[in-house]
């Protein structure tokens, strides 16, 4: 990408929408602006009101015009949600003993992705996880080698239509041109991951407010991905119902208390505010027993995708998790001891400019769209019936990402 050009990730979250502008600059990337708002239109990751979630979407776009006078028109939007799933498929075709082309390779791809998708589901991307010359395993690109048979062994990723409509319908009405859609376990996962870590094998989670995210990585390119509609809000939910508390008290008491590691007999009191205008005391411990249970049995749906998609086996690297609520007090070593992984926290590093602002896991999604439209060199027009274009983008976008095909 050439240097100067500006690239605009907007991660519209279920607790925050994020615009963030950036700037290649000799392979680092320099953070121009940020702008968030709170966002109120989404459910679990997807939107469920369109008219507020465009508010936020305008009140974050503005933050960044009034801080930094950038003007945004373009974006690179995340797209997540329960409706988000991804399963295996092949496809080989013949090669009659000749050179593997691109042609060959293209014919390999479209064979596996003649899999049946409900009408309402969309194939958002097929992502070529390896190829199989005859009996050859393991190749990363086959073109130029001679064989019989070439067989893809792709991931497929599948999306509700309507609800990534409604997301572009959002920025439309907001004023703005998707550039492209990105899976957001792609886009954390660009943020977060470091090469090598892709490489050996890891397991990416990204736990925000409505959803985790879940993406495997092994031999540089994703083995998996998959969203669970389960985040932070559900263990505020369940404070506020535990405790008998408005939403906005239960969010302050889990933000400034919460935590899911026993406190070991201390009994620490802590302050709530009942009502809005009681104050009371109560043990820390209280908390502990509310969040646990759910932080429990969010782990245990994520080990479930774990042992699905074989990461248990490859994963050498652990998991790095990111997102929000991964700042939960104790999370990273319960995740070490349910997943039984190592667990790091993730978040962005690396930036230059107003880098520092950013630096945190719950704007690992947005600096990854930035790390994507950077590696997108070419900035797509868009024509004609833009749900198609962007879909067909979708499409490709992976062979960019993998950059070696
Ligand atoms: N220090 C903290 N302790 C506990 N929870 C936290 C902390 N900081 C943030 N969170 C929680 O993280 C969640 C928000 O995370 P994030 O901003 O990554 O979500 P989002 O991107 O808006 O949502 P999603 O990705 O699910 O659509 C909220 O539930 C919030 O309460
Ligand atoms: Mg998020």
């Amino acid at each position: 990408m050439a240097k100067g050009v500006l690239i605009a990730g907007l991660d519209v979250g279920t607790t925050k929408v994020c615009a963030i502008v950036g700037q290649m600059i000799e392979g680092s990337m320099n953070v121009l602006a940020v702008g968030s708002a709170p966002s109120n239109g989404l459910r679990k990751g997807i939107v469920v009101n369109i008219e507020a979630t465009v508010e936020s979407i305008q009140k974050a776009i503005e933050e960044v015009r009034n801080t930094s006078s950038v003007e945004i028109n373009s974006v690179y939007v995340g797209v997540a949600g329960g409706h988000i799933k991804s399963f295996e498929s092949y496809g080989a075709v013949g090669i009659k003993g000749s050179e593997v082309s691109r042609v060959d390779l293209d014919r390999a791809l479209e064979a596996a992705k003649a899999v049946y998708v409900p009408l309402d589901r969309e194939v958002l991307h097929v992502i070529p996880k390896e190829y199989v010359v005859d009996d050859q395993e393991n190749i990363i690109n086959p073109i130029g080698m001679t064989g019989v048979r070439l067989e893809a062994r792709v991931q497929i990723v599948t999306g509700s239509v309507s609800a990534v409509q409604n997301l572009i319908r959002c920025c439309e009405k907001a004023d703005l041109q998707v550039i492209d859609i990105v899976l957001e376990p792609l886009a954390s996962s660009l943020a977060t991951l470091k090469e090598e870590e892709m490489k050996q094998g890891v397991v990416m989670i990204d736990i925000g407010g409505g959803t985790t995210d879940i993406a495997f990585y092994k031999n540089g390119g994703l083995a998996y991905t998959s969203v669970v509609a389960i985040g932070g809000n559900h263990i505020t939910n369940d404070i506020a119902i535990g405790l008998r508390l408005p939403v906005d008290e239960a969010e302050r008491v889990k933000m400034a208390y919460g935590t899911v590691l026993p406190d070991n007999g201390t009994d620490e009191e802590i302050g709530i505010m009942v009502a809005g205008r009681e104050r009371k005391s109560i043990p820390r411990s209280y908390l502990y027993e509310i969040i646990n249970p759910r932080c429990e049995e969010l782990l245990e749906i994520v080990r479930g995708e774990l042992e699905k998609c074989g990461a248990y086996e490859e994963a050498i690297y652990g998991v790095v998790l990111t997102g929000g609520a991964s700042q939960l007090k104790g999370l990273d070593r319960m995740a070490e001891a349910v997943l039984g992984l190592p667990v790091r926290i993730g978040f962005p590093e690396n930036l230059s400019g107003l880098g520092d602002s950013v630096s945190d896991p719950k704007y690992s999604t947005g600096v990854g769209l930035l790390m994507y439209g950077a590696q997108n060199e070419t900035q797509p027009v868009i024509t004609g019936d833009m749900f198609g274009g962007i879909l067909t983008r979708m499409k490709n976008w992976v062979k960019g990402f993998l950059g070696k095909q």
